[in-house]
């Protein structure tokens, strides 16, 4: 099948606390944009990758992308918005004709070769799949005053990554209803949800985190150690 990468980067890293963005944050000589895109690279079918950044970063991640594609992989940067989702909505307008769209955190350069492989196996089957391990910790749903409302049983909870794969027309539709109803949501699976579509769950790994906060950032250079 053949599939397009979007990358989310428009993000402000504003709870990093770092003058530049996350993902042009550099990580063993290279950005972590760098390193989340090249994960992809060896995929069976990636014909195009677009990028959302912020229009001060899009000269930046042209050459990232020049630097990294081999001439069969068209590689597009867009402008992202408020929101991630619309970010996302600006690197969907530009998805040409693909069967699989993959969605993949700029923020999340960790993830494995063997795990993009089984998302998208699934997602080819079953419409849509996302990469998940299950909760480690008790999690608690809380009130607006922080007091505890209710505590789901920790077996059915697990922490949501990306990639989040789609067949391209779900991923449109789901886009497209939320745009009509204003549906704002964190993650693009959601969206999906909303249509009533099913979603499989992959088990994924545990280093593949996102970078977000300061400590974060001081596994991420463990763990690109850990590679060399
Ligand atoms: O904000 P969050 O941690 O969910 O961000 C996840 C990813 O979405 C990051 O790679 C970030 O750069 C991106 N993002 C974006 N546009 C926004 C906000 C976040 O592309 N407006």
């Amino acid at each position: 099948t053949s599939k397009a990468l979007i990358i989310p980067a428009a993000g402000s890293g504003s709870r990093l606390g770092t003058e530049i963005p996350k993902p042009y944050l550099r990580l063993a000589g290279q950005t972590i944009l760098h390193h989340s895109i090249s994960r992809f690279l060896s995929l069976d079918g990636l014909s195009q990758v677009v990028i959302a950044t912020s229009p001060q970063y899009i000269d930046r991640s042209e050459e990232i992308l020049d630097n990294l594609l081999p001439a069969s992989i068209v590689g597009i940067c867009v402008e992202g918005g408020t929101e991630r989702q619309d970010s996302i909505t600006n690197a969907l307008n530009k998805v040409g004709d693909v069967g699989l769209v993959m969605v993949h955190d700029a923020v999340r350069p960790f993830v494995n070769e063997a795990s993009i492989t089984e998302c998208c196996k699934v997602a080819s089957k079953v419409g849509s799949a996302v990469l998940g391990i299950p909760a480690k910790d008790t999690i608690k749903r809380i009130d607006e005053e922080q007091y505890v409302q209710e505590t789901p049983p920790r077996k059915l909870l697990w922490q949501t990554q990306t990639p989040q794969v789609f067949q391209k027309q779900i991923i449109m539709e789901a886009y497209e209803q939320a745009a009509s109803n204003n549906i704002e949501a964190t993650d693009d699976a959601s969206l999906v949800e909303r249509l009533g579509k099913k979603i499989k769950m992959v088990e994924g790994n545990r280093s593949n985190i996102k970078i977000t906060y300061p400590l974060d950032l001081q596994l991420a250079k463990q763990l690109i150690n850990n590679e060399q």
